[in-house]
């Protein structure tokens, strides 16, 4: 009979996974905590551990970093709430078999099993990645991201990655390879847009001295020099009718024939291709070929824009807080406060992530923290105008965490305030108070709550 050990603090969960294993025919041990699990493995040494990370008491991380000390350790399976794939890279670096990122279903946590009972090798270690590479973010729908990554990484088939500009298409492009069956081979990012179609085929496929007037010695192309990895092909949408066929042509049979060259070679490549446009649309348009979306859409990852995900956006100030404030030397700024949030959770975000990513470092460098709401109002106001919408949902649209009564007026006021460009007479009107009135609410925080001569936000 397979013993599995099952390690979460959290009773639902852990009851869930046991039970679905018992149906199976597994003999089932449940640990509450690491110390519990400890005891259970002095007892008897399971097949295979099931634990969840993040535990009082000890992570998942220690309980592998202990079992990976006995000979012959056995498989663990990491599961994960924590929407960050940081943790399930750094599990793969310390050599644990697997993870599931918390909700999953049944059927995807049996087949792991399965697959790792079957195979008792342990997964190639990741190389090592810096902080941009994380992806930051816990919104079920960035989850939904991480367990299609989860999912499609080792699979040799190719994946169209959809989302606005911004999004962190290269960054799951990125993690699509680190989890990938070949993680120590190269990843070769290719930039579609708006090339001339000599050159992206001389950029993919390589060319021979003499092939075109410019060519004056022999190139590797990009597919070339990803044989054994990843090839990244970003703005796949750009590409031209003529390109369309012979990328197709070689999607069908894996070979490469640079320019000038007289016979092809055959190279083993996992293509991920990107592009902010509808590609659907596109063939439906009649701008894209049918049978080139269908080769390269083997598999569609859809990363949802900033808005519809905005309940990440304090997860990810605090990352690029973090991140700006290591790069740039900047004394630590503090966590900002809800009405900031508030204020920067009413913005649009055309541009996504990357758009968060440069308000903040520029409120890092002019204001050192992100508390100045004169200074955001302006960068926000300022970051190209020409992208910016309407607010995206009504402002009496309440969603949990709620705010208390005093800083949900200072909030309301800041959305409106950014609505208006920072335009305080335009606000105040908006409102139904006096330009004063509105000026001192602004300032309440820090002064007391009487008429002061107005200054400037
Ligand atoms: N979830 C995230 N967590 C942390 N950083 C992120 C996240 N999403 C995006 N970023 C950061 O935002 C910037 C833009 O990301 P990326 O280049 O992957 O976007 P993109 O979708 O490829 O955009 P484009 O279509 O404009 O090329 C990068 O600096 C990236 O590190
Ligand atoms: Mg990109």
């Amino acid at each position: 009979m397979t013993d599995v050990l099952v390690v979460d603090d959290d009773l639902a969960i852990r009851e869930m996974v046991a039970l679905a294993l018992e149906k199976r025919g597994y003999r089932v041990v449940r640990a509450q905590s690491l110390a519990a699990a400890r005891t259970a493995l002095r007892e008897r040494r399971p097949d295979l551990i099931l634990s969840d990370i993040y535990m009082p008491g000890g992570t998942g991380l220690d309980l592998l970093k202990e079992i990976q000390d006995l000979d012959d350790p056995p498989p663990i399976i990491l599961m994960t709430a924590r929407g960050t794939i940081e943790t399930a890279a750094a599990a793969l670096k310390e050599g644990v078999f697997d993870y599931l990122a918390k909700p999953f279903d049944l059927d995807v946590m049996l087949a792991r099993v399965q697959a790792a009972l079957a195979d008792r090798t342990p997964a190639p270690p990741a190389p090592k990645e810096g902080p941009e590479s994380l992806i930051v973010g816990s919104h079920p729908a960035l989850v939904a991201v991480y367990k299609a990554i989860g999912k499609v990484a080792p699979l040799k088939v190719p994946v169209l990655i959809l989302g606005e500009t911004g999004t962190g298409k290269e960054l799951v492009a990125r993690a699509l390879h680190r989890f990938s069956a070949r993680p120590g081979g190269p990843f070769v990012p290719v930039h579609c847009g708006a090339i001339p179609d000599t050159l992206i085929e001389s950029e993919l496929f390589g060319h021979r001295r003499g092939a075109f007037t410019d060519a004056q010695k022999d190139r590797r192309g990009a597919l070339a020099l990803a044989h054994g990895g990843t090839v990244f092909l970003d703005e796949l949408g750009e590409i031209s009718p003529v390109f369309q066929v012979k990328l197709l042509r070689f999607l069908e049979d894996g070979v490469i024939q640079p320019l000038g060259a007289e016979k092809g070679e055959a190279v083993d490549v996992r293509v991920v291709a990107a592009t902010h446009r509808d590609l659907k649309a596109m063939v439906a348009a009649g701008t894209f070929r049918e049978d080139l979306y269908y080769r390269i859409a083997g598999f569609e990852v859809r990363i949802p824009p900033l808005r519809e995900r905005i309940s990440d956006l304090p997860d990810l100030v605090a990352h690029f807080q973090a991140r700006f404030q290591r790069d740039l030397g900047l004394p630590e700024p503090g966590a900002p406060s809800p009405a900031v949030l508030s204020l920067l959770a009413a913005h649009p975000w055309p541009g996504n992530v990357r758009e968060l990513g440069h308000v903040v470092r520029r409120a890092l460098i002019e204001a050192g923290a992100l508390e100045d709401a004169g200074v955001l109002l302006r960068i926000l106001g300022g970051a190209e105008p020409e992208l910016a919408g309407p607010l995206p949902a009504s402002p009496l649209s309440f969603t949990p965490p709620f705010l208390p009564l005093e800083d949900l007026e200072q909030a309301y006021i800041l959305a409106v305030l950014s609505h208006c460009g920072g335009n305080k007479t335009e606000a105040a009107r908006l409102l139904g108070i006096e330009r004063k009135t509105l000026a001192r609410k602004l300032r309440r925080p820090e002064g007391p709550d009487t008429e002061e001569p107005e200054r400037d936000l």
